[in-house]
């Protein structure tokens, strides 16, 4: 029998390889033949209201620098729309000429997804109005419809000052779109849902270019060429929640529900090193501990847990750090809830400690935003019947044995569950 080569295997996956990635790339980019001349190029500019950014240009430089430095790329153009319109006549020349799109709001993405070289970028992050609307007869608390381009501590602001709240990210600088399409979670969405269950309509231009608004009631659809249909098909809207960024469309307006604020937001920050000076490991005791408690949370709090791999101050090594918010009164039995935790070994802490709040605004400007870094983060998701002590072992073998070297390998637990599962089970019914 014949054995391939290692090296015949490689050059087999090679050929694989650029197969696949010629037929992915089946787009004209520039410097092709089939790419738009400068003139066609000028004469799309001149239908924008937006704004055409071209490398040699200073604003070209700002706008094309991804939050996740690493995955910077450099699109053949950046056109920074004004409105829905501006979105519509992108995608439909660069259908015309089968050009790579890439689109961008806030360009957070994790792994880069927003930007691609030589693609025409459509860029959202400069649309960024946004309509309260108290009368609403969909949400008793009131709605409000915020354009793409909006980053969260915008909106958590214009709501906090007609006195409601509304599901978003911790991260100020992350916007509505890849951060709704994907799911969305807030520190608050234990007593709310997560992003998509307070999501009443949203506005999207489609791949073919057709105006989309949909909600769980209807369809509204502008085709191109101006004519009009409404369906009760609501296959879209529900495909949007959850299905990703740019997966059905490019979202100009999203339109979420509000609510009413808690009287009172208490924060808990609550963390130990994984090994004590000396050499002592309490990061499974810690860590089981922290599982135990989070499987039984009142819906009131809600936050993350987060462990790293990195020496710590004062001969300590490795952290976890239970990161709460409780929506709620500092006197309540579902803030005491978090005691347990607070009077465990203290003498382990490196920290521990309550903080009263106002608002959730009050504790939002707080929360630190990462911008311009480069990480590794492990996310997962989890069920309560998940945390067993496999899974804590592993988790502390991977922080202590495999990326003590990288610069921030750190692992973050996004607590779900209170009100999160109602909704799973609604539309699971
Ligand atoms: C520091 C940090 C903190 C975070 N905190 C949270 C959090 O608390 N909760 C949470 O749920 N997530 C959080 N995330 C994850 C974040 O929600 C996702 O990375 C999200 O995809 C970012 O969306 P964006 O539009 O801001 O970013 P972008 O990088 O601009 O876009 C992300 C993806 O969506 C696509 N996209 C962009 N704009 C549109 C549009 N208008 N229409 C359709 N598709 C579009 C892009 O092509 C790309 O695929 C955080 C991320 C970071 C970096
Ligand atoms: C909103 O967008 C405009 C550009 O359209 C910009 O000048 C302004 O700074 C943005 N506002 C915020 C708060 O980001
Ligand atoms: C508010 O929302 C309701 C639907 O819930 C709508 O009938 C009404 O016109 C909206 N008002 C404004 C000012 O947009
Ligand atoms: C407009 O386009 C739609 C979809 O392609 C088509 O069904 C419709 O007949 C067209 N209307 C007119 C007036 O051309
Ligand atoms: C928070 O406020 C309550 C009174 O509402 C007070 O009893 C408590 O000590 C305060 N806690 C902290 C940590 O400041
Ligand atoms: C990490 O660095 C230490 C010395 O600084 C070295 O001994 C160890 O092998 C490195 N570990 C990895 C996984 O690279």
């Amino acid at each position: 029998t014949m054995v391939l080569s290692s090296f015949a295997w490689r050059g087999l996956a090679l050929a694989v390889l650029v197969k696949v990635c010629l037929s992915v790339s089946n787009r004209c980019l520039p410097g092709d033949d089939c790419f738009p001349t400068n003139l066609e190029v000028i004469k799309f500019m001149e239908t924008l209201d937006g704004t055409l950014h071209f490398p040699h240009m200073a604003s070209y430089d700002t706008l094309v620098v991804q939050r996740e430095t690493i995955y910077t790329k450099f699109p053949f153009a950046i056109m920074e729309a004004k409105n829905i319109n501006d979105v519509q006549k992108s995608v439909l020349f660069a259908r015309k000429w089968n050009m790579l799109v890439s689109v961008k709001t806030s360009g957070h993405d994790f792994i880069g997804r927003s930007t691609a070289h030589g693609s025409l970028m459509i860029y959202l992050g400069s649309m960024n109005d946004t309509k309260v609307n108290l009368s609403s007869t969909r949400n008793p608390a009131g709605e409000i419809t915020c354009e793409s381009g909006n980053t969260w501590l915008k909106v958590y602001n214009e709501v906090d000052k007609i006195n409601r709240v509304i599901i978003g990210g911790s991260a100020h600088t992350v916007s509505m779109a890849g951060y709704t399409l994907g799911g969305g979670h807030s520190p608050m969405s234990r007593m709310f849902g997560m992003a998509v269950d307070n999501l009443l309509e949203l506005e999207l231009v489609t791949a073919d270019g057709r105006i989309v608004v949909a909600n769980d009631q209807m369809t509204h659809i502008t085709y191109p060429n101006g004519s009009v249909t409404t369906s009760d098909d609501t296959d879209i809207f529900w495909a949007s929640k959850g299905g990703g960024g740019g997966t059905f469309g490019i979202a100009t307006k999203f339109t979420y529900k509000l609510h009413y604020p808690a009287p009172q937001v208490v924060q808990f920050v609550c963390g130990y090193p994984i090994i004590r000076p000396g050499g002592q490991d309490i990061g499974f005791t810690v860590l089981k501990k922290m599982f135990l408690m989070v499987q039984n949370l009142p819906k009131e709090w809600g936050g993350y847990l987060v462990a790293s791999g990195l020496p710590g101050a004062n001969g300590n090594w490795g952290s976890i750090v239970l990161a709460m918010n409780h929506y709620g009164n500092y006197v309540s039995a579902s803030r005491r809830y978090m005691d347990d935790l607070f009077f465990f070994h203290k003498e382990w802490q490196s920290f521990c400690y309550y903080v009263n709040r106002t608002t959730f605004l009050d504790y939002e400007v707080t929360a630190k935003d990462p911008e311009f870094y480069s990480g590794y983060i492990m996310n997962t998701l989890l069920q309560k019947e998940s945390f067993t002590d496999d899974l804590t072992r592993f988790l502390l073998k991977e922080l202590e044995t495999e990326h003590t070297n990288i610069s921030s390998f750190a692992f973050t637990g996004t607590l779900l569950g209170g009100i999160v599962k109602y909704f799973y089970n609604t539309y699971n019914a």
